[in-house]
C-alpha cells in the first residue's frame, strides 16, 4: 500500500514511519511543515529506504497539497500533522486554529477530490485515517471510575483541544456529506523515545538531568493515561488495516498515573540507570521536584476504555508504564545528541501556557 503521512517528521508520526518501513512492506510519503516539532533526525533509521520519501510542504497550502497527492497517488491518508502542545495553545491559539482546523480542511478538500476520481476498486478501499487524541472530551473526575468511551460527549478544555475536536467534525462531515471513507482513533498521552521536551515526561528527565528543578503544575495530582508511543504506532497500524470503516477507535494504556507519581517515577528510573555514575550533584533527583503555578483550564483526569479495539480488533499494548518508562529513561540518557540538537534550536525549556498572550 502507498500510505501518505502527514507529521512525520514528529514525535508520533516518524513512530508510526519507523513501524511502517521496519515492519511492514508499505511504501511511505512523509508530508510535513518541519515545524518547531518536526525533527529528521528522528527518521535516521530509515530515511536511506526506498519505500520512504520526505516531502517539505504545509497542509495549509492547497495547491502544493494537491500536487503531492496526485504525484505519490496514495491509497490511504494517516493524518498527524498538527500544533500538539496545550501550553503552547493558551500562549498563541492562532496557529492552532490555522493548522489543525484549516489545515484539515484544506487536506479533507485535495484528498476528497483526488479520491473522487480513482477507480471504483481504489475508491472503495481507500481510507483517510484521522489521528486524534482524548482530549475532546474534556475531562472525568478524579474520584469516580468513569472512562472514555466512543460515545463520550465533546467538550473540550483548551484551545489545542477545542481544535482538535474540530478537526474530528470535519473528518465525519466529509464522510457523511462527501462519502470519503475514513477511520479516526483517539488516543491518550503518549511518551517514549524522540518526544519534543516541552512535553512532561522527556522535559522531567532532561531537567532532571541537567540538575534543574522540575516543575509540577498545581498540586501534580492532575491524571494523565499513559501509552508508549510505539504500542500506539501498532494500534494505529492494526486500525488502518483491520478497522472498520467510518468508525472511531480509543486508543489508550490503561496507565492511569497522577503527575505526580508519573514525575516520582522518573526520578526512581533514573537512579537506576544513572545512579552509580558521578553527578554534580548526589542528591536524590526527586529533591528537585518543585510545584508551580497551575495551567489555565488544567484538565484534571483523563482515562480511556479502549476496550473496543482489544475486543473488535484483538490489540494488547506491549508495554506496561514501568517497562515502557525504564526503555525512554534509558532513552534519553543514551541519546543526548539528539535532544542537545532540539535545545539548541528555539526551545530553551522555559514554562509556556502562564496566561493568555
Ligand atoms: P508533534 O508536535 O510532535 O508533531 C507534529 C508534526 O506536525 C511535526 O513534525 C510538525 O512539523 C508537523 N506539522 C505541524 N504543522 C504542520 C503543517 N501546517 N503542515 C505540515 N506539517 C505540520 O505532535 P505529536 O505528539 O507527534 O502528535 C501527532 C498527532 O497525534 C497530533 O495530531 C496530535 O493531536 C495527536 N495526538 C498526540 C498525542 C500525544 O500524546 N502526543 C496523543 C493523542 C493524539
Ligand atoms: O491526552 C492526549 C494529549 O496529551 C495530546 O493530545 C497532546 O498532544 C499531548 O501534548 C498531551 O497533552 P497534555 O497536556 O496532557 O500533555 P503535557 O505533556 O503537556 O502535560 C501532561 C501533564 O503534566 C499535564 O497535566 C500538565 C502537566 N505538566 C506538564 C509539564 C510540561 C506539569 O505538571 N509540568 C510540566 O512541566
Amino acid at each position: 500500500m502507498k500510505i501518505l503521512v502527514t507529521g512525520g517528521a514528529g514525535f508520533i508520526g516518524s513512530a508510526v514511519i519507523r513501524h511502517l518501513i521496519l515492519h511492514t512492506e508499505h511504501e511511505v510519503c512523509n508530508l510535513d511543515k518541519l515545524t518547531y516539532a518536526g525533527n529528521l533526525n528522528s527518521l535516521t533509521l530509515v530515511s536511506q529506504s526506498p519505500r520512504y520519501q520526505f516531502v517539505h510542504a504545509d497542509i495549509c497550502d492547497l495547491s502544493h497539497l494537491t500536487h503531492v497527492i496526485e504525484a505519490f497517488q496514495p491509497d490511504v491518508v494517516m493524518h498527524l500533522a498538527a500544533e500538539s502542545h496545550v501550553d503552547r495553545s493558551i500562549d498563541g491559539p492562532a496557529v492552532f486554529l490555522e493548522t489543525n482546523v484549516m489545515g484539515t480542511f484544506l487536506l479533507l478538500q485535495a484528498t476528497c477530490a483526488y479520491w473522487k476520481a480513482l477507480p471504483q476498486r481504489r475508491r472503495e478501499a481507500f481510507r483517510f485515517h484521522h489521528i486524534s487524541t482524548d482530549e475532546v472530551y474534556g475531562d472525568l473526575p478524579p474520584e469516580k471510575e468513569v472512562l472514555f468511551t466512543e460515545s463520550s460527549p465533546y467538550d473540550p478544555s483548551s484551545p489545542y483541544a477545542a481544535s482538535k475536536a474540530s478537526s474530528d467534525h470535519l473528518v465525519r462531515a466529509w464522510r457523511r456529506t462527501y462519502g470519503l471513507p475514513i477511520l479516526l482513533t483517539n488516543c491518550s498521552n503518549n511518551y517514549g523515545a524522540y518526544q519534543f521536551p516541552e512535553k512532561l515526561i522527556p522535559h522531567m528527565i532532561i531537567n532532571a538531568l541537567e540538575g534543574r528543578p522540575l516543575p509540577l503544575y498545581g498540586n501534580g495530582l492532575q491524571v494523565r493515561d499513559w501509552l508508549e508511543v510505539e504500542d500506539h504506532a501498532r494500534a494505529l497500524c492494526l486500525v488502518l488495516e483491520r478497522g472498520k470503516e467510518g468508525e472511531t477507535y480509543n486508543i489508550g494504556g490503561h496507565n492511569e498515573r497522577t503527575n505526580r507519581q508519573v514525575v516520582e517515577e522518573v526520578c526512581a528510573c533514573l537512579e537506576e540507570v544513572r545512579g552509580g555514575e558521578k553527578r554534580q550533584n548526589s542528591n536524590p533527583y526527586r529533591d528537585l521536584i518543585t510545584y508551580v503555578v497551575d495551567r489555565p483550564g488544567h484538565d484534571l483526569r483523563y482515562a480511556v476504555d479502549a476496550s473496543k479495539l482489544e475486543r473488535e480488533l484483538g490489540w494488547v499494548p506491549a508495554e506496561t508504564f514501568e517497562s515502557g518508562l525504564r526503555k525512554t529513561v534509558q532513552w534519553y540518557c543514551e541519546n543526548e545528541v539528539w535532544w542537545r540538537q532540539v535545545l539548541e534550536g528555539t526551545y530553551i525549556l522555559e514554562r509556556k501556557g502562564r496566561e493568555l498572550s
